[in-house]
């Protein structure tokens, strides 16, 4: 049996970046020039599970690609850039990862950015339906809550969906919970998991402390307090990049582990987990993040809400509006766009 809160044993990231292992995964940034693919994508160069990185954006990629591909690491880095070389950017790759759109600014909320990223993910999952129908994808630009629907609608569309090769990654948010737990308890952060379900924002963003791995406890009150950090963190970032943007750094460290993890999955390893928002029978809601087991095909499993207290019964409860609607309107964003 597998714990359903286990905390993925070699991602790569926390027991340093090289691992014994080697694969020949050809992975795909699009997105890949800005604040948080830039950094990603310098992760990504560092794995010895990446033989082809290709990355893609609107801009300024060949310098991107020409600067990471000196690095001596053995994955072959190739810069796009412009719609015209889209098509050849995804040619091949097995996993696709989308940072691409605007970010928040202080005040706005993640579907304040809607109008503009939606038509981004719509038009970058069209072009990854069609030339790469089988990659698995991993959507980081926001609002994740609508993006996914989004990509979704549009796989269907094309008559290649698959849900369980379609990830909103909210990998920041466990990343997050983890490292807040860890401090208020003295622990080491590596060794804490705290599995966050439901979306990713606001008080979407549900963190399960009560199945936090080492078991910890807090009163009623420091755990609300906690709670409400962790649904907040991004918005710290906002706040103290002042309009330069949102989380960036810990976003790649995230969006790296959650790939990393994916690969390690794809390449035959056992018991690796991941929460991520997919498409979901937990909950009355069709998408839903909870820890999903991870396999050659994608999510092998998922293993559900678990058991979970009163209050974070509550959290769900109050979730439920904001999240179905944060779908439904992903969904009948590419319905209106024939
Ligand atoms: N899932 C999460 O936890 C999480 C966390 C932080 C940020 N985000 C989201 O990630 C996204 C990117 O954030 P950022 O800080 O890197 O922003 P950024 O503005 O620094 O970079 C975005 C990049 O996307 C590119 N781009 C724009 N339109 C494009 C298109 N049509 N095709 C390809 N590339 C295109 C831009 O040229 C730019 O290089 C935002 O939507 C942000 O809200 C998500």
């Amino acid at each position: 049996m597998f714990s359903r809160i286990a905390r993925p044993a070699a991602h790569g990231l926390v027991r340093g970046l090289s691992t014994s292992s080697q694969a020949s995964a050809r992975v795909a940034v699009l997105g890949a020039s800005g604040g948080i693919g830039q950094p990603l994508s310098l992760l990504l160069k560092n794995s010895p599970l990446i033989s082809n990185l290709a990355l893609y954006d609107i801009a300024h990629t060949p310098g991107v690609a020409a600067d990471l591909s000196h690095i001596e690491t053995r994955a072959k880095v190739t810069g796009y850039m412009g719609p015209d070389q889209l098509p050849e950017s995804l040619k091949g790759a097995e996993v696709v990862v989308i940072p691409a759109g605007v970010p928040r600014k202080p005040g706005m909320t993640r579907d304040d950015l809607f109008n503009t990223n939606a038509s981004i993910v719509a038009t970058l999952s069209d072009a990854c339906a069609k030339h790469c129908p089988e990659a698995m994808i991993c959507i980081i630009s926001n609002p994740v809550n609508s993006t996914i629907p989004i990509t979704s609608e549009v796989f269907k569309k094309h008559g290649v969906y698959n849900p369980n090769h379609i990830f909103g990654v909210t990998t920041l948010d466990i990343v997050r919970a983890n490292t807040f737990v860890a401090e208020l308890k003295g622990l080491d952060p590596a060794r804490v998991n705290v599995p966050v379900i439901g979306g990713h924002a606001g008080k979407t963003i549900i963190p399960l402390i009560s199945q936090c791995t080492p078991k910890v406890e807090f009163p009623q009150n420091q755990l609300e307090v906690l709670i409400g950090r962790i649904q907040e963190a991004g918005t710290e970032v906002v706040k103290a990049k002042a309009g330069a943007g949102s989380a960036t750094l810990s976003m790649a460290y995230a969006g790296a582990r959650f790939v990393f993890s994916l690969l390690d999955a794809m390449n035959g390893k056992e018991g690796v987990i991941e929460c991520s928002f997919v498409r979901s029978e937990e909950t009355e809601c069709p998408y839903f993040s909870t820890p999903l087991l991870l396999g050659k095909n994608g999510i092998e499993k998922n293993l559900g809400l678990g058991k979970i207290t009163s209050f974070e019964e509550k959290l769900v409860a109050d979730a439920m509006s904001e999240l179905k609607g944060s779908i439904k309107k992903g969904e009948e964003f590419i319905k209106s766009h024939k």
